[in-house]
């Protein structure tokens, strides 16, 4: 179990690093989408290894910074890449920027990633409002003793995706010309994409999508309290779909190729929260 005071020191030397900038919005950005990043004005760029005991981010097309700022008129925090389980981190350590971020006073998470389609209805390049997650896997940030500054020892997660914000998040995609899919996120510990029988098992189980992170997060942010929002951009079809191999490279170009619209869509969401 980390201890609460690596966290407490961790936000403290953001704390002095922001000079009374307090964020409301941490925004996580998945594998491609790290640009949105760069729009933020009065940037306050903070790499991840000149923070103490913070936890580096070595995933490609992951910066592994802080950009604090303002977006769409919202004061944040955008971590241009995560840390992941396949990096060798615990999900405590996965989740860790979360917990430091509800000590710095943030209360709402907007958390993306690049997944594969496991719905068959699904394009490559399409965005997925995540309504709910499955994680098969016994690595969840609460294990061990729990700490009660951050949460409860059982949190509710029966709508860890929070219904407002996503009704929000569908207006927002009207409104912007999106086309929004909602479904389910599975969560796989990677770095190997799934196999086809492994889909298979996850379309049987009932997800949409297929993805190497966001669960964690979601469950340190909803354990301390936080609103959330999460998103999935389709960088590719999920492994056995289509007769051909996945590829780190596939899924950067299509991030690339949709920042268009995925910058409108988050910019619009900041405008309404
Ligand atoms: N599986 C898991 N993670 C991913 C995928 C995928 O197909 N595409 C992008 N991230």
């Amino acid at each position: 179990m980390i201890p609460f005071e690596n966290y407490e020191k961790s936000a403290a030397y953001l704390r002095e690093k922001l000079e009374g900038f307090q964020p409301e919005i941490l925004m996580i950005l998945g594998s491609g989408l790290g640009q949105l990043g760069d729009r933020v004005e009065h940037p306050i760029f903070v790499p991840y290894p000149e923070i103490p005991y913070f936890k580096h981010s070595t995933a490609p097309g992951h910066k592994g910074r802080f950009v604090f700022g303002i977006l769409a008129g919202k004061k944040v925090a955008v971590m241009q890449g995560r840390m992941h389980l396949y990096e060798g981190y615990s999900p405590e350590d996965a989740a860790y920027a979360v917990r430091v971020m509800k000590l710095l006073g943030v209360r709402t998470m907007i958390v993306t990633n690049a997944a594969g389609a496991v719905n068959l209805d699904y394009k490559p390049g399409q965005i997925m409002l995540i309504s709910d997650h499955i994680l098969l896997f016994p690595m969840t940030p609460l294990t061990g003793e729990n700490d009660e500054r951050f949460g409860t020892r059982f949190p509710d997660m029966s709508t860890a995706y929070t219904p407002a914000l996503r009704t929000l998040a569908k207006q927002a995609a009207a409104e912007t010309g999106v086309h929004l899919n909602e479904g389910v996120y599975m969560f796989f510990p990677g770095p190997q994409y799934e196999t086809p029988a492994e889909i298979r098992a996850a379309r049987l189980l009932g997800a949409d999508a297929a993805g190497m992170s966001t669960v964690p997060e979601v469950i340190a942010a909803r354990h301390c309290g936080m609103d959330i929002l999460g998103f999935s951009l389709a960088t590719n079809m999920a492994a056995g779909i289509l007769k051909q191999p996945l590829t780190e490279a596939e899924v950067l170009e299509t991030g690339e190729a949709c920042k268009e619209q995925f910058t409108a869509l988050m910019t619009r969401i900041l405008e309404k929260l």
